[in-house]
């Protein structure tokens, strides 16, 4: 295994990881750029719609039931295959598990998924599949949009997930991104940075949200080098509705602050806790008005 890949298994764990909490507590704070995305791109008059990097689904099934027409189909995928297996079970546990309207498969991770045509008719087709964005296993020219919210600037290589998701769509489709705004904006992550200051511990760049393409000149670049026209640019504010327990729970989980939180010794873990805790409440809690936040910025672009 090449470092490349084995930095990508790293990923994976650290996603399978926290395919459950971010199933609990995020994926419905998500929803607020994702419901977005689906409307920019006009993804309720596609025929053919690829979605990566799905995460649990969540706006999956807020899609499928509320805007997907008849006769359309939708691939969503996502590299961790434990968030495959949440939509897959949320699936089965939904109002369309027996419906006849809509037909579902998960499909085998495979290198090769031959794409059906789309055809006239009342069924919905919804196929979902463990891919990584940056090897995506369709033909080329198979869907008609194709949406990523809150991925782009996760993997690997930025510009081979573009490379594949122009490959991957038709002459004409509509393409939307969603990803980490500029880093003065991103004020969910400024409690945790405050606590690790404040118990005398150092963070750094490798601490940081990852915001490297949140500039709109830099990813309106990488679009256009991608061969993709740019549509529309724009920023957008989230707002998260954690309470302190998940939002301490999402800080030291992600790998931005793991390694940093599992090196402290118990008693500056519970240090870092209550400062956590102290802080929280002063800025996002019952005597607060505002609520936690982070600002993405959106792409909207044509093939
Ligand atoms: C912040 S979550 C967003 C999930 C979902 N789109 C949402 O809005 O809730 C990022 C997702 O991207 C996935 N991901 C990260 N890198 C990926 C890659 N190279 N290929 C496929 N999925 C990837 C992660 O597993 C995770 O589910």
């Amino acid at each position: 295994m090449n470092a490349e890949e084995s930095k990508k298994e790293q990923m994976v764990l650290s996603w399978n990881t926290m395919a459950d909490f971010y199933d609990r507590t995020l994926a419905e704070n998500s929803l607020q750029a994702s419901v977005m995305l689906f409307a920019a791109v006009r993804a309720r008059d596609a025929k053919s719609i690829c979605e990566v990097g799905v995460g649990p689904g969540l706006s999956s099934m807020i899609f499928i039931s509320a805007y997907m027409q008849n006769g359309a189909q939708y691939y969503n995928s996502d590299f961790s295959e434990k968030m495959i297996e949440i939509f897959a079970k949320k699936y089965a546990q939904s109002e369309f598990a027996n419906s006849s309207e809509v037909k579902y498969e998960n499909l085998p991770q495979s290198s090769n998924i031959e794409v059906s045509t789309p055809e006239e008719g009342t069924v919905k087709k919804v196929y979902s599949t463990v891919a990584d964005n940056e090897a995506l296993p369709y033909s080329d020219d198979a869907f008609d949009c194709y949406l990523a919210n809150l991925s782009l600037m996760l993997v690997n290589d930025p510009n081979k997930m573009l490379s594949e998701a122009y490959r991957v769509t038709q002459k004409g489709g509509t393409l939307g991104f969603t990803v980490i705004g500029n880093p003065e904006k991103q004020v969910m992550w400024t409690v945790i940075f405050d606590a690790f200051k404040e118990i005398g511990v150092k963070t750094d760049e490798k601490n940081k949200p990852p915001t490297h393409l949140g500039d709109k000149e830099v990813l309106k670049e990488k679009l256009e080098v991608a061969g993709l026209t740019v549509k529309k640019l724009f920023y957008t504010t989230s707002n998260f509705f954690m309470n302190v327990e998940e939002a301490f729970a999402f800080s030291i989980m992600t790998h931005l602050f793991k390694n940093l939180y599992e090196a402290l010794s118990e008693e500056k873990a519970t240090k870092l806790k209550e400062i956590f805790t102290r802080i929280w409440h002063e800025r996002f809690g019952d005597d607060s008005l505002t609520p936690t936040s982070a600002e993405f910025l959106v792409a909207i672009a044509e093939k």
